[in-house]
């Protein structure tokens, strides 16, 4: 029970600023979220890019005014110019939420996203970085998955994100399986009704095992975005199958979580990439990295019990 009610506060308004306000949260949200600013995520790039490759996502979503959409496609674009000075571009990836650059704003909404998604694809190719827009909850999947078919007539390697807890999801990448495109297969992160989503984890557990399987039989490159061991155990086997080699997929995992299975999986020679999420605007992310494990909260309550 403790998921849903943390997946709820995610969105209370109030409760963000009790917490964002505590100064000992802080310390705990420096687990997960790689810095505050470009110069604190690009000291964690260049020390990840000797065994990683990485994405990093400018934290914040739900953006509903113009002016606001703009500053963080601003900060996508000067972040991609950072990246190539530093000569970290090519291994690195920008993840993109398309409600953070004006999808949600109630008129024109989707336009707006791909505009503002269009401008730092345009930067992004000329610095030689990719890009893949995260997948945000189930009311925002159309328009996300038309702007990356729209996108990837002009950059073809513009991923998408599908979510196995959704049950509209065997059909996306039906529809995806011979575009060829990057597809990163995530659980899912955000509280979905019934009538769309898979509640029970055994039911997602399976819809991710029969995506992984069908993602490796397809053209696209599969990004197993997952730290599920037992996952990433049947993604070896599916690949293995379907005759992709290590450099043919590769695994995701976030910054902070799992970091033996990190290492581990970078040692053997799989192909790893490291979400790295930065910014002030960490609470929606927080809360969600605290719903996904009842432990984290009693972490989080540790940390804030001991001061
Ligand atoms: P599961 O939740 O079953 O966890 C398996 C094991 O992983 C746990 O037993 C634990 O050991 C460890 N673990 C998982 N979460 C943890 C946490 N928060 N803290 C500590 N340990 C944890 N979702 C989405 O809806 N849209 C998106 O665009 C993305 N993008 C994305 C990118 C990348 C690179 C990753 C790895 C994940 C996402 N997600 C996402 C989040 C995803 O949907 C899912 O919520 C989390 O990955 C947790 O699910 P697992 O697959 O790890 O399995």
């Amino acid at each position: 029970m403790l998921g849903p009610t943390l997946l709820r506060a995610s969105r209370n308004e109030r409760l963000r600023g009790v917490i964002e306000r505590n100064p000992l949260t802080r310390k705990v949200v420096t687990r997960f979220v790689a810095g505050e600013d470009q110069d604190a995520v690009l000291a964690v790039v260049h020390r990840l890019h000797s065994r990683a490759t990485t994405t990093l996502d400018f934290l914040g979503e739900d953006v509903s005014d113009l002016a606001g959409a703009r500053r963080v496609r601003d900060q996508y674009v000067s972040l991609l110019y950072r990246l190539h000075e530093a000569g970290e571009a090519e291994r690195s990836e920008v993840s993109v939420k398309l409600s953070a650059v004006g999808q949600s704003i109630p008129r024109d909404g989707h336009e707006t996203a791909l505009g503002h998604a269009l401008q730092i694809a345009v930067a992004a190719a000329a610095v030689g970085c990719r890009m893949t827009l995260d997948m945000e909850d189930h009311t925002t999947v159309d328009s996300t998955l038309a702007i990356g078919d729209e996108l990837r007539r002009e950059f073809p390697l513009t991923g998408n994100v599908l979510q196995a807890n959704l049950r509209r999801t065997a059909g996306d990448l039906a529809q995806l399986a011979g575009s060829g495109a990057r597809i990163r297969l995530v659980k899912g992160a955000y509280r979905e009704p019934e009538s769309v989503a898979y509640q029970r984890k055994s039911e997602v557990d399976a819809a991710y095992r029969q995506g992984l399987h069908r993602l490796m039989a397809s053209d696209c490159y599969p990004m197993v975005a997952t730290h599920d061991p037992a996952m990433i155990r049947d993604a070896n086997d599916a690949a293995q199958r379907h005759g992709k080699g290590l450099d043919g997929w590769e695994i995701q995992m976030l910054y902070g979580i799992s970091a033996g299975l990190q290492a581990q999986l970078a040692r053997s020679g799989h192909a790893l990439r490291v979400y790295l999420p930065y910014g002030t605007d960490w609470y929606g992310y927080f809360m969600r990295r605290l719903a996904e494990r009842p432990a984290n909260v009693a972490f989080f309550l540790r940390a804030l019990a001991r001061g």
